[in-house]
């Protein structure tokens, strides 16, 4: 099957993080997802468009795919940014975009892949209206702000019930991406329901074992495959 892993750099060592992001495209990843946080609309606050930059180098190099998920207010200020440090998918959440539409254009209109995220309790009619627009959905596993929280387990049957909505419209190719709590444990249900990339930090970015090592586990794992 076609499964991306998408390590989110919310959880690698600052210090040397070219390192790490080189590290796990080493290991096999297909995405580098980059988790953008303001302090308003989310409780923490991470790295902007210059992380952006910096690491776009690296990943286009090796032909992976620059994951940007914006959890911040009025996003349409920071899109351009964004597009021009070199981000290949933008996503924006439903819950901080009242012109939706408007928004996903302006980040197509940039030659950006656009992505639509809702958090866990927001219903996914929101997006109804929409799906023909993007390229994919996330779904939010936990509430977004903080790397290593528990997957929420409602999260499982959302996926069901989006992967359903997306059959029905004719849109299978757009892409269903979960983000939150996915680890060893958790990837072969979230797979299983229709997810076809999973963001994962605290599992691939920890001092248990390597990059490498938990990224081979992790895909093992969302397989479906003995350990
Ligand atoms: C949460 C972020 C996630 C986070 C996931 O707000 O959007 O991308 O890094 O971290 P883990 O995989 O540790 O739950
Ligand atoms: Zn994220």
């Amino acid at each position: 099957m076609n499964l991306k892993i998408a390590p989110s750099i919310l959880s690698a060592d600052f210090a040397r993080l070219g390192e790490q992001v080189s590290e796990a495209i080493a290991a096999g990843a297909e995405w580098i997802h980059v988790d953008v946080m303001d302090g308003h609309f989310v409780p923490n606050l991470t790295v902007g468009p210059l992380v952006v930059e910096a690491l776009k180098p690296i990943t286009a190099a090796a032909g992976v795919l620059l994951d940007v998920h914006l959890m911040i207010e009025a996003p349409e200020r920071l899109i351009p940014a964004f597009a021009h440090a070199g981000a290949d998918l933008l996503t924006v959440h439903v819950e901080t975009c009242p012109h939706l539409h408007r928004t996903l254009h302006q980040i197509k209109d940039l030659g950006v892949q656009a992505g639509v995220t809702l958090n866990p309790a927001t219903p996914l009619t929101m997006l109804e209206e929409v799906l023909s627009e993007v390229d994919l959905v996330l779904l939010m596993s936990v509430n977004p702000g903080f790397g290593g929280q528990s997957y929420i387990p409602a999260s499982t049957q959302r996926i069901a019930r989006l992967k359903a909505l997306l059959a029905d419209k004719g849109l299978d190719k757009v892409e269903i991406e979960v983000d939150g709590g996915v680890n060893q444990k958790t990837a072969a249900e979230i797979v299983a329901a229709g997810a076809t990339v999973l963001v994962a930090g605290a599992a691939i970015f920890n001092s248990q074992a390597s990059v490498a090592e938990n990224l081979h586990a992790l895909r093992r794992a969302a397989l479906g495959a003995a350990p």
